[in-house]
Parts: structure tokens; C-alpha cells; sequence
């Protein structure tokens, strides 16, 4: 049971066709048809805006938003809509990282205590996923997102990260992945060995000494673009995910994030993250290892499934070292 909370979402009833609420937070009003999401909104200036976005697509991105606690810096659902996370607070936005948007004074960025976000989002994606459609799988390991309101996923959008708190197969820890847990080896990793490590600790180290077979653990995630924690060190977080299609999110970071790719390969697009200006291209082929800086937002690309450990510093500090110049952007310079 979630802990009570004094935020509720602000929706309206149904839609006598399409059957979605729609839903306000702030100054900015959501709606759902049978192919798009609208978002509207009043400029600073006090005229009205609004976006459109492929529901699936929008689907994804909030269903990510909303699975990691509105996630490290920005969730860009695209190169117009997001939040940032202010770890207490989140600010929703609407063109303001986007140099052409807040050009023209069509931008809006509002800030609300995280709860308000969270509830807000959390009713508007269990109201607008069908039966049918889970926004954490492959495409073409789910239904269709389309069409009049039919029915519901929350076992699928209700599901929790799975997060270590020491290492997957410690002693009341994360446990591997089973046939018989509902985990069965995924289609594009039937050649994954499913050996595993032999551990010979000395006696009295049996909850110190570990080791797991990371490929096979993940040859059998369920889902993609979902980075879990398999260990944890103080902040260092090892978050490995599989990957397929597109990042539902063009994230921004607020620190530096390393990426090692672990089997096939994965292009990244890179931008700045204030402006949304391209910056690179990155092809990850398996073996190699990238870090994306802190000034950056990124979406990456993967024709076929693959597997990526993304690493991420937890520190709640490093944010503010990097912002206050204690800390560098690049975790490199040549
Ligand atoms: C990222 O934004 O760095 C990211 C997010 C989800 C993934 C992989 C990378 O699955
Ligand atoms: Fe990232």
C-alpha cells in the first residue's frame, strides 16, 4: 500500500467516445484519443499551446517517468515535453529545452512537489493503457496501443524495478531469473549460456564472497529500457537493461553516466540538453564503452535486443558539485 497522500489528480469524467479522463496539473491539461496524446498548456504570455504525441510513444515515456521515481536530471518524452527532477520537487515542461520553442514564447515550465506529479501521472497511465498493452515491452512482444479505452494493464504497468540492494543472488536479495518465476530466456537470446559461476568462499565469507552469471540473468528481463540495480556500492549503481527499439525518453542528464555494451549494438543520438541541438552520433558495437557527460540528453537506438550496463554515480551530491563546478561535466578530458 502507497503511504496516503494530500495530492489527488485533478481529472475530468470519461470521454463519452473515446472513454479517457482527461487530466490537469498546473497549467497544463492532458487528453488521450484513439492515436495521440494532447498536451496543452498557456504560454508565459498567456496564449494558449498545445503538443501532440503518438500515444504509444507517449505511453512509454510515461510509464518510464513513472517507474523510476522521475529518474536521474531530465525525462524528455521528445524534444518538447518533460520533467526534471528536483529530488523533492519535479518541474513539468513544455518547449523550455528547446531553442526554438522558447524562440517563439511558446514555452512553459511549472514546478510541483514530486507526490502531485506522481499521482497525476500514476492515474493518467493506468487509465489510458489497455488491455492488452504493456509499455515495458517490445513492440512486437505486446499489443496495440490504439483505440477507444478497453479495459486495462495494471499488472504490467504497476510492475517495480527490480533493484539489488546488495548483489542479485546474495542471501535475501534479488534472486536469478527462472522458468519458474515467470523469467523465460527471451527470443533474441536463445545462445545465452545459462551456466553458472562455481563459488568456493572460505567458511564464515559465504554472504561476502558472490558471483552470478550476469548475461544469462539478463536473457531473461521481460522488459526493455528499464535499467535495474544487479549491485550496489556505496553510489555506484551497476544498472544493466536490455535493450530494443527506441529509449522511450531522450534523457538529460544531471551527472555523468558510463555505458558498457555488453552484445549487439546500439546508436546513440546526442543533443544538448538545454537547446536540444544535435551534438553526435555513437554506434555501440559489443565491447564497447561510452560516457555520456553531464550536459547532454541522449536517446539511443537498438535494432535488435541487446544488453547495456549502464553505470550510475547515486550520489545526491554530485549533482550539486557538478552545477557548482566542483565536479566536471566530462568524467574525461584527452
Ligand atoms: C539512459 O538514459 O541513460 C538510459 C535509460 C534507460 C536505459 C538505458 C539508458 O535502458
Ligand atoms: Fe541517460
Amino acid at each position: 500500500m502507497d503511504a496516503p497522500t494530500k495530492f489527488r489528480a485533478m481529472t475530468t469524467e470519461p470521454h463519452p467516445v473515446y472513454g479517457y479522463k482527461a487530466f490537469y496539473l498546473g497549467d497544463f491539461s492532458f487528453e488521450r484519443d484513439e492515436y495521440f496524446a494532447h498536451i496543452k498548456w498557456t504560454t508565459v504570455a498567456g496564449k494558449p499551446a498545445s503538443h501532440t504525441m503518438d500515444i504509444g510513444n507517449f505511453l512509454r515515456a510515461l510509464m518510464r517517468d513513472v517507474g523510476w521515481g522521475f529518474f536521474y536530471g531530465w525525462v524528455n518524452f521528445d524534444n518538447v515535453f518533460g520533467t526534471t527532477n528536483h529530488y523533492k520537487t519535479v518541474d513539468v515542461f513544455a518547449g523550455t529545452y528547446n531553442a526554438n520553442y522558447k524562440k517563439a514564447n511558446v514555452d512553459l515550465l511549472q514546478n510541483f512537489p514530486s507526490e502531485q506529479v506522481r499521482v497525476t501521472f500514476v492515474e493518467m497511465l493506468e487509465d489510458w493503457t489497455n488491455d492488452g498493452f504493456d509499455p515495458y515491452a517490445a513492440p512486437q512482444e505486446t499489443g496495440t496501443p490504439y483505440g477507444r479505452k478497453n479495459g486495462s494493464n495494471l499488472k504490467a504497468v504497476r510492475r517495480v524495478r527490480q533493484l539489488a540492494q546488495r548483489c542479485v543472488g546474495l542471501k535475501d536479495d534479488l534472486q536469478m531469473r527462472t522458468d519458474g518465476a515467470g523469467y523465460p530466456v527471451n527470443r533474441a537470446f536463445a545462445d545465452v549460456p545459462q551456466d553458472a559461476p562455481e563459488i568456493h568462499p572460505e567458511p564464515g565469507f559465504e554472504n561476502e564472497v558472490h558471483a552470478f552469471n550476469l548475461f544469462a540473468y539478463l536473457s531473461r528481463s521481460d522488459v526493455i529500457w528499464n535499467p535495474s540495480f544487479t549491485s550496489v556500492v556505496k553510489h555506484s549503481y551497476m544498472c544493466p537493461t536490455t535493450e530494443e527499439h527506441i529509449l522511450p525518453i531522450v534523457h538529460g542528464n544531471d551527472r555523468v553516466e558510463w555505458f558498457f555494451q555488453m552484445s549487439d549494438e546500439i546508436t546513440w543520438d546526442c543533443g544538448d540538453k538545454i537547446t536540444a541541438e544535435p551534438r553526435a552520433r555513437v554506434v555501440m558495437k559489443a565491447g564497447d564503452m561510452a560516457a555520456m557527460p553531464a550536459d547532454c540528453r541522449h536517446q539511443g537506438y537498438s535494432p535488435k535486443r541487446s544488453m547495456l550496463l549502464v553505470w550510475e554515480n547515486g550520489s545526491p551530491q554530485v549533482v550539486y558539485d557538478i552545477l557548482e563546478g566542483r565536479a566536471p561535466v566530462n568524467p574525461v578530458s584527452f
